[in-house]
C-alpha cells in the first residue's frame, strides 16, 4: 500500500505518543511528536527569561522565534527521533513540570502555531508520518487519510502521568498532575487558534481499559480496511476503464 499519513489527536495524557510510536515503528514511518514543539518553545521562554513568575511576554517570544530551531534527530538506541532545541537535545528537560505548566498558554500564541505548523506540514509532504498532537487531523493534515481522536478517563490519565512522571524522578502530588492535566484540557479546547477538536472523520479510541496491544490491534485493523477499501477502489476503477475501452472499440 502506498504510505499515509496518520494523524493522532487527543487531550493530554492519553497515550497518544505510546500508540503512535509503536505504530510508526510497526509501519516504519516517521513519528512526529508536535508537543514536543511546542514544549521546545516554552523551555526557551522560560531559559531567556521571556516567562517571569508565570507571566507571558508574548511580544518578546514573537520576536525570539527567528532564534528558536527545533528539528528531531533519530536515536539509534532508542529507536525514535529525539528533540533538539537550537542544535541541544532536551528531550528530558522538555518533559518537566516546570514546562507542563506553562507550555498550552505558549502553544496559543498565533504566531508560535503558524511556525510550528508551516513545519509539520513540510514533515508530512513525503507521506509515511505518524503525528500526535492536538490540531493534526483537523489543521495540519486536514487530508490524513487516517484520523485517531484519544481519549481516557481523567483518573486513569493522572495515574499514568504521575507514574511517568515519579519513575524519572520528579516530585509531584496526584493532585497536582491533575490540576495541570485539566488545566490544559481547558486550555487547548478554548484557545482562539485551531483548538483541540476531534475531526469529523476522525475515529474515536477511548483507551481507559485497552492495553497497548489492544489499541495497536485496533489501529493496525483500520489500516488493514483502509487498505482493503483502496484496493476495491482501483479495482472499480480499472473496470471502468476497461468498459469505456469496450464502448469505444466499435
Ligand atoms: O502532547 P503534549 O502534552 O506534549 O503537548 C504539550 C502542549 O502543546 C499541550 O498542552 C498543547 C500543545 N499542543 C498544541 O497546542 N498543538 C499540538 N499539535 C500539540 C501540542
Amino acid at each position: 500500500m502506498n504510505k499515509i499519513n496518520i494523524a493522532i489527536d487527543g487531550y493530554s495524557s492519553c497515550g497518544k505518543s505510546t500508540i503512535a510510536k509503536a505504530l510508526a515503528s510497526e509501519l516504519g514511518y516517521t513519528y512526529i511528536d508536535t508537543g514536543a514543539m511546542y514544549r521546545s518553545v516554552a523551555l526557551f521562554a522560560l531559559r531567556n527569561g521571556l516567562i517571569q513568575n508565570g507571566k507571558i511576554n508574548t511580544e518578546a517570544i514573537i520576536m525570539a522565534l527567528p532564534d528558536i530551531k527545533v528539528t528531531f534527530k533519530y536515536n539509534n538506541e532508542t529507536k525514535i527521533s529525539d528533540t533538539y532545541l537550537n542544535g541541544e537535545n532536551v528531550e528530558k528537560a522538555i518533559r518537566q513540570m516546570e514546562v507542563s505548566e506553562v507550555v498550552s498558554k505558549i502553544s496559543a500564541i498565533k504566531e508560535v502555531r503558524e511556525k510550528m505548523v508551516a513545519l509539520q506540514k513540510e514533515m508530512g509532504k513525503s507521506k509515511g508520518v505518524v503525528m500526535d498532537g492536538r490540531d493534526i487531523g483537523t489543521n495540519v493534515f486536514p487530508d490524513a487519510e487516517l484520523k485517531i481522536f484519544m481519549t481516557a478517563d481523567m483518573d486513569v490519565r493522572v495515574a499514568r502521568r504521575y507514574y511517568e512522571l515519579t519513575s524519572k524522578g520528579e516530585h509531584v502530588t496526584e493532585e497536582e498532575v491533575k490540576e495541570n492535566l485539566s488545566k490544559r484540557d481547558y486550555d487547548d479546547i478554548n484557545r482562539k487558534e485551531n483548538p483541540l477538536r476531534k475531526a469529523d472523520d476522525a475515529i474515536v479510541l477511548d483507551n481507559s481499559e485497552l492495553t497497548k496491544q489492544q489499541q495497536l490491534d485496533f489501529v493496525t485493523r483500520l489500516i488493514k480496511d483502509l487498505q482493503l477499501i483502496k484496493e476495491e477502489e482501483q479495482t472499480q476503477k480499472k473496470s471502468l476503464n476497461v468498459s469505456v475501452l469496450s464502448n469505444l472499440n466499435f
